[in-house]
């Protein structure tokens, strides 16, 4: 059966999406990064190699299928271009398969210089960002002045936009922040460098999706981030500067809302979250750091350690009513199998009392003490069961709790990095 699927992170983002966009590309004809940048880090363990990815979608590891990068992502062409170095270095043919917007807004080395200067002007009161310009890049988006991908190609348009960009990026920088400012003529260097290898890649991302679909292609879309860092339904102001929810697909690739999509939400068994911002069932005791060391919580992108907690089922249910969910997929169940008691935050505390959903202002998330439902651990491992029956009773009495609190059903489960250590009950594909 033909159709589309989006895979959308429903926390904090690092929730496995890489993993679970690899397996599923099994059955895709194409897949697309609809938005964020190089901010993302999406690990693939395939027969015991690991690859990092954070630009090129992750389905680059299957032979012959197109990828594309969409519209509503920024794009740092340095990196991109050393991403796919990586890959062609692991034999992997890049070239001949990766297609990116015309549109997409370029990251310059100004943007990158301006996230540091504000993060380090914030102080205390950073929103920890991962420094790679992201939100400097989607603000000059919004504001009408970015240099996009199509712009590099025009060599003295190219000079004069750049030249009148940096110019104000620069006065940013050193007379706002009392930062040094960016070199010119290095960055209009190095980016022309770029000009011969990224223009001919360049395609109309709706165009292609737009033929796709007409001949009933699987078109995998693969979110990064996740819907708790949504810069209109997450955490704001601690979140990313994109849509990483349902919508973000259709906006930051030119696919039409009308048609229909798969939705595909993945969570972790538990929460992590890296960067500031409220997380009402942060665990700032052994068990967080258990959780830390066996589910080896650090940042791809960055190598910051994630902060770790119990599932917050009043999360994780206003993420999937957000995007539409039609399936979950459970990843890390393994990290939990030593633990004796199990907690969920079912509802949370609140100055008015006791509330089950979720409140959109970040201060307010922040007062709320969850109220936790305790379930008995396994403890015997279930690291790399790839059949459901093999489930202890317990776990699976977790996992039925969890898709009752969250009121989507459970269709894939999994239970170790390894592509294949999983469980898929139901693929989203056969809708
Ligand atoms: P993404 O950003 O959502 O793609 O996730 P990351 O790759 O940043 O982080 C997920 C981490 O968990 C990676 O190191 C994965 O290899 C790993 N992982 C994914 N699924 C599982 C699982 O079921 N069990 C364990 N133990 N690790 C997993
Ligand atoms: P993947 O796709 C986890 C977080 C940063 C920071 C906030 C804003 O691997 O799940 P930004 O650099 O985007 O302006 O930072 O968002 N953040 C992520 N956290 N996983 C990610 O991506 C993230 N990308 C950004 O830590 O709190
Ligand atoms: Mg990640």
């Amino acid at each position: 059966m033909s159709g589309s699927v989006a895979i959308l992170g429903l926390q904090w983002g690092d929730e496995g999406k890489g993993k679970i966009v690899d397996l599923i590309t099994a059955q895709a004809d194409c897949t697309v990064r609809f938005q964020g940048g190089h901010n993302a880090g999406h690990t693939l363990v395939i027969d015991g190699q690991t690859v990092a990815l954070h630009l090129i979608p992750s389905g680059i590891m299957r032979d012959n299928i197109p990828c594309l990068i969409g519209n509503g992502v920024v794009l740092d062409c340095g990196a991109l271009l050393k991403e796919i170095a990586m890959l062609e270095d692991l034999g992997v043919d890049v070239f001949s398969r990766l297609m990116i917007s015309e549109s997409c807004p370029l990251i310059l080395p100004t943007h990158i210089a301006l996230d540091k200067a504000r993060e380090a002007h914030k102080g205390k009161k950073n929103i920890g960002t991962t420094q790679r310009g992201i939100g400097p890049a989607y603000e000059d988006k919004v504001a009408r002045r970015a240099i996009r991908l199509c712009d590099l190609a025009d060599e003295d348009y190219f000079k004069e936009r750049l030249k009148s960009l940096m110019a104000y990026h620069n006065f940013m920088l050193t007379k706002y922040y009392n930062a040094e400012a960016v070199d010119y003529k290095a960055t209009l260097d190095k980016l022309s460098r770029y000009r011969q290898i990224l223009v001919p890649l360049m395609v109309n991302t709706g165009e292609v999706l737009f033929d796709y679909q007409s001949q009933d292609k699987n078109i995998l879309f693969e979110g990064a981030q996740g819907t708790l860092l949504d810069v209109d339904h997450g955490t704001y102001p601690y979140v990313t500067s994109s849509n990483t929810t349902v919508g973000g697909v259709a906006t930051g690739t030119g696919f039409m809302p009308a048609w229909s999509m798969y939705v595909l939400g993945i969570v972790k068994a538990y929460t992590t979250r890296v960067g500031s911002g409220p997380f009402p069932t942060l665990l700032e005791n052994d068990i967080g750091k258990y959780l830390g060391q066996k589910g080896h919580e650090f940042g791809v992108t960055t190598g910051r350690s994630r902060a770790c907690g119990w599932f917050d089922a009043v999360l994780v249910r206003h993420a999937c009513r957000l995007n539409a969910v039609n399936g979950i997929c459970l990843t890390k169940l393994d990290v939990l199998d030593e633990l004796e008691e199990i907690k969920v935050c079912v509802a949370y505390q609140t100055a008015k009392g006791k509330v089950d959903t979720a409140p959109s202002c970040a201060r307010a998330l922040a007062q709320c003490q969850p109220i936790y439902e305790t379930w008995p651990g396994w403890q015997t491992s279930t690291f790399g069961i790839d059949d459901y029956n093999q489930l202890p009773e317990n776990a699976k009495n977790y996992v039925n709790r969890l898709q009752e609190l969250i009121e989507k059903p459970i269709t894939i489960i999994s239970t170790s990095p390894e592509r294949n250590h999983t469980m898929i009950l139901k693929s989203p594909f056969d809708g």
